[in-house]
């Protein structure tokens, strides 16, 4: 299994989700987080001078999946959450070593 965390703008969380519940992926866990990436979060000018605003509120989603579902997984997250502008967030993929549920002690690798 892999856990695939996506960093996405938090106003894509609901089509991300029904793109996600379209290919039968169901259980995630989300986060309301704050971040920065390639542009050091975001610059702007006003009457005052120049401002920075380094650390931008995002909402990550993390889905644990078998291997052979991450690639549907990321292209689904891709394609709901893109609107093309910089700041559209990044995806991250680790491996995942076993889920326990908690009701049933059942077992998934
Ligand atoms: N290297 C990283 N490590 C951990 N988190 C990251 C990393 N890069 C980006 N993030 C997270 O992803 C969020 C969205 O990043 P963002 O979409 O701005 O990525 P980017 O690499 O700057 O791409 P773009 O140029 O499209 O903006 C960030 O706010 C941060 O939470
Ligand atoms: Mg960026």
């Amino acid at each position: 299994m892999m856990k695939v965390e996506a960093i996405i703008r938090s106003e894509k969380l609901g089509a991300v989700k029904s793109a996600l519940e379209a290919i039968k992926v169901h259980g995630m866990t989300v986060f309301e987080v704050k971040g920065r990436g390639e542009q050091k979060g975001l610059e702007f000018t006003h009457r005052a001078g120049k401002f920075r605003i380094d650390m931008l509120p995002k909402t990550k989603i993390e889905v644990v999946v078998k291997d052979s579902m991450v690639n549907s997984v990321i292209d689904t997250i891709c394609n709901s959450a893109r609107t093309g502008e910089v700041g559209d967030g990044k995806i991250f993929v680790l491996p995942v070593l076993k889920s326990i549920r908690v009701r049933t002690g059942e077992e998934e690798k």
